[in-house]
C-alpha cells in the first residue's frame, strides 16, 4: 500500500529519498513526506496528493542539507488524504520522526492512553500513536532499537515502521510485521524500502527480513534483531534486475511499458521449466512427489486479476489432472471455516507477494496442515517465504498499478504446475505434454503478433470515447478473460464494466443490452465440442438487440467475423492457452481508452499496487 523509503550515507538524503518515493509511489499516491536529521533536529515537509506537490513545496522552500532521512508516499487508511495526516508523524516533543505503512489495530487504546497521559495528538492516523510511543520510550534514555523492539511489542495489526531520532542522526531504525520491507546494501551508505525499486539505482544487493525484526541501518552497518532484541539475520540476495526495469523505456505508462514486455515475460516464465523434450522440471516445487500423488483437491486463493488467473487455471488444472479445483477470493476463503485436509493443495497466486488477504488464506491453510505453493512474482516476498513451494513467474518489476505482464505470467505458471502434476500423477502421456509445452512455447510470438496489431484496437478506443458502459462475454477459459477485460476497465477508465459467463446472459443480463451498448466477444477457437457455435449464437442473440459487438476470434474465423462491428483477430492457439492471447487486445483497449480520458494510467484513483492491509 504505502511506499517506504529510508537512507544513510554519503549522499544528500533528499535527493535519495524523493528518487526511491517516485519509485515507489505506484504504491500509493494520496500524499507525501519527507523527514530529514540536520544538526541535531528534524526539517520535515508532508503534503496531501501525489509526490509532485512535496517536490514543488521543497524546491520553493528548500529543506537543509542531510545524510540521513526517510520518506513516505501514502495510500490512505486512517484518515482522510491532508496535509496534517500525512507521513512522516512526529511525537509530542518533535525529537523522533516516524512513517508506516499498515494499520495498528490497537491504536484507539493506545491513543487513549496517551491522551490521558498528556500528548497532544495532531492527525487522524494510526500511526501517530506509534511515534509518540516511540518517542516516549527515548525519553526513558534508550537509543532507537530498543525503542522500536519495546513499542512493537505493544502493536497489533500489521506493520512496517521506519524512524529518525534527532538526538542520532547516523541511524534509521526499522521493523516489520506482516508487511514488506527490504534493506538495500551499499558501500558507506545503506538504505531500506517496501521494495527493492526504491534503491535499485544505488544498489542491487539486498538483505530480506523476516517476519517480527527490527532493523537498525547506520552508513557501515545493518543490524537485525527480533522483537525481542535477539539478534537475527537477515537472507541476502541479488536483485536480478536493473534501473532500466524500473524505468519507462520511452512509453508514456508503465502499464503500456508492460503490455508489450509480455512476449519477453512469457519467454521468461518458461525459461528452464523444461527438457528439450517437454518434460516438466519444477526444481522449485519442492513438495514431494509422493505428497503430489495423494493432493485430492486444489484450492486456489487470490486476489483480483490473480483470481481471474486462477480461474482459468481451474480449466486446464482440472481438465490435464482430473483433480477437483476451486477458485476462492483470498479474503473470502478462511472466514467460511473451509474444509482442508493434508491432501488439499492451497495454491496461492500474487504478484506482489504480499497481499495481506492472501497471505492471511495461506496462513490459514497451513495451519490446516494443508500444503501452500505460491505463484508469485516478487523474489522473497512474504506469500513465497511462508509458503512450502514456490514458482517464480519472472516477469520482472510490474510498477503499474493494473496487471498485465503479471497476470500473463500467473497463468503461464499455472499451465506449467497443472502439467507438472499430470506428469507426476501420470493423467498424461509425456507426449501429450509436450505437444503442450511446445503450445506455450509459440506464446511469446503470438502474443507479439496480437501487439503489432494494436493500433486497431486505439482505433476503437478513439470510437468509444465518451462510452458509459461497456460488457465483456466469454465462455469456458475465456470467461476468466472477459472478467479480467472488465476489470482493466473499470479500474483504468471509471467506467461501469461487468463481465458474464456468455451462457448467462438470457437468465438475466441480456436486459442490459440496447442499443449501440459495447460488448467485447471472446470467441474459444474452432473445433472443440460446442463452445465455438454456442458464443456465436450468443452474440447473435446481443446483436439483434442493437448492442455494439466487438468480437475476438481466431483469424480466418468467418462465423466470428460475420456477427462482428469490429473484428479483432487473434492467433490460433488451444482453447485453454487461448486466454495468454485474448486479454492482450483488452487491456490495450483499456490502457488507450483511459489514456484518451486524459485518466493517470500508472495510478488510478483510489488504488494501489499492493494491498497489504485486509
Ligand atoms: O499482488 P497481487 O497479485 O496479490 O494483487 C492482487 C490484486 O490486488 C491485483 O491483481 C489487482 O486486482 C490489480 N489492480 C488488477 O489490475
Amino acid at each position: 500500500m504505502c511506499g517506504i523509503v529510508g537512507y544513510v550515507g554519503m549522499k544528500q538524503a533528499q535527493d535519495v529519498v524523493i528518487e526511491g518515493l517516485r519509485r515507489l509511489e505506484y504504491r500509493g499516491y494520496d500524499s507525501a513526506g519527507i523527514a530529514l536529521v540536520h544538526e541535531g533536529d528534524l526539517a520535515t515537509d508532508k503534503r496531501a496528493g501525489k509526490l509532485a506537490n512535496l517536490e514543488k513545496a521543497i524546491a520553493e522552500t528548500p529543506l537543509p542539507s542531510s545524510t540521513t532521512g526517510i520518506g513516505h508516499t501514502r495510500w490512505a487508511t486512517h484518515g482522510a488524504p491532508t496535509d496534517a495526516n500525512a507521513h512522516p508523524h512526529l511525537g509530542n516533543e518533535s525529537r523522533l520522526a516516524l512513517v508506516h505503512n499498515g494499520i495498528i489495530e490497537n491504536f484507539a487504546e493506545l491513543r487513549r492512553e496517551l491522551e490521558a497521559a498528556g500528548h497532544e495528538l495532531r492527525s487522524e492516523t494510526d500511526t501517530e500513536v506509534a511515534a509518540h510511543l516511540l518517542e516516549s520510550e527515548l525519553a526513558t534514555g534508550v537509543g532507537l532499537t530498543v525503542a522500536m523492539q519495546r513499542v512493537c511489542g505493544r502493536l497489533e495489526g500489521a506493520f512496517t515502521l521506519v524512524a529518525v531520532d534527532s538526538h542520532d542522526p547516523d541511524r534509521v531504525v526499522a521493523a516489520r510485521r506482516n508487511s514488506p520491507l527490504v534493506v538495500g546494501l551499499g558501500d558507506g551508505e545503506n538504505f531500506l524500502g517496501s521494495d527493492v525499486a526504491a534503491f535499485i539505482e544505488h544498489t542491487r544487493e539486498a538483505l530480506e527480513l523476516g517476519q517480527d525484526q527490527v532493523v537498525t541501518i547506520t552508513r557501515d552497518g545493518v543490524e537485525v534483531t527480533g522483537f525481542d532484541g535477539r539478534p537475527a539475520a537477515g537472507n541476502r540476495y541479488y536483485v536480478d534486475w536493473d534501473l532500466s526495469a524500473a524505468e519507462k523505456d520511452g512509453h508514456d505508462w508503465f502499464m503500456r511499458k508492460e503490455i508489450f514486455e509480455q512476449p519477453a515475460a512469457v519467454a521468461a516464465a518458461l525459461l528452464g521449466r523444461h527438457t528439450e523434450d517437454g518434460r516438466l522440471q519444477l526444481d522449485e516445487v519442492r513438495i514431494d512427489d509422493a505428497e503430489l500423488r495423494d493432493v485430492d483437491r486444489i484450492i486456489v486463493v487470490g486476489c483480483g486479476t490473480a483470481a481471474y488467473a486462477g480461474q482459468v487455471a481451474k480449466y486446464a488444472i482440472e481438465h490435464w489432472t482430473r483433480i477437483p479445483v476451486e477458485v476462492e477470493l483470498a479474503h473470502e476463503f478462511r472466514y467460511r471455516d473451509p474444509i482442508l485436509t493434508r491432501n488439499t493443495l492451497v495454491v496461492a497466486i500474487s504478484q506482489s507477494g504480499e497481499t495481506a488477504d492472501t497471505l492471511m488464506a495461506i496462513r490459514h491453510a497451513r495451519a490446516q496442515r494443508s500444503k501452500v505453493l505460491a505463484i508469485c512474482n516478487t523474489n522473497g516476498a512474504t506469500i513465497p517465504r511462508e509458503s512450502d513451494a514456490v514458482i517464480y513467474t519472472h516477469a520482472g518489476p510490474e510498477i503499474g498499478v493494473a496487471s498485465t505482464k503479471g497476470f500473463v505470467t500467473q497463468m503461464v505458471a499455472c499451465y506449467l504446475l497443472g502439467l507438472y502434476l499430470a506428469q507426476v500423477r501420470g493423467t498424461m502421456y509425456g507426449d501429450e505434454i509436450s505437444r503442450i509445452v511446445g503450445d506455450l512455447e509459440q506464446v511469446p510470438g503470438q502474443v507479439g503478433r496480437v501487439l503489432e496489431r494494436a493500433d486497431r484496437v486505439y482505433q476503437l478506443a478513439e470510437e468509444l470515447v465518451g462510452a458509459k458502459a461497456v460488457l465483456f462475454l466469454g465462455r469456458h477459459a475465456g470467461y476468466p478473460v472477459a472478467m479480467e477485460g472488465a476489470l482493466k476497465l473499470k479500474e483504468l477508465a471509471y467506467i461501469h464494466a461487468e463481465g458474464f459467463a456468455a451462457g448467462e446472459l438470457k437468465h438475466g443480463p441480456i436486459a442490459l443490452i440496447e442499443e449501440g451498448l459495447p460488448v467485447f466477444c471472446v470467441v474459444p477457437p474452432r473445433g472443440r465440442d460446442q463452445l465455438h457455435g454456442k458464443m456465436i449464437s450468443a452474440i447473435q442473440e446481443i446483436r439483434a438487440r442493437g448492442a455494439r459487438t466487438i468480437v475476438l476470434a481466431e483469424e480466418g474465423d468467418p462465423a466470428a467475423a460475420d456477427y462482428a462491428d469490429t473484428f479483432i483477430a487473434l492467433p490460433r492457439v488451444p482453447t485453454l492457452l487461448q486466454p495468454l492471447v485474448a486479454v492482450i487486445p483488452l487491456q490495450l483497449f483499456a490502457c488507450q481508452l483511459a489514456t484518451l480520458m486524459g485518466h493517470d494510467v500508472d495510478q488510478p484513483r483510489n488504488l494501489a499496487k499492493s494491498v497489504t492491509v485486509e
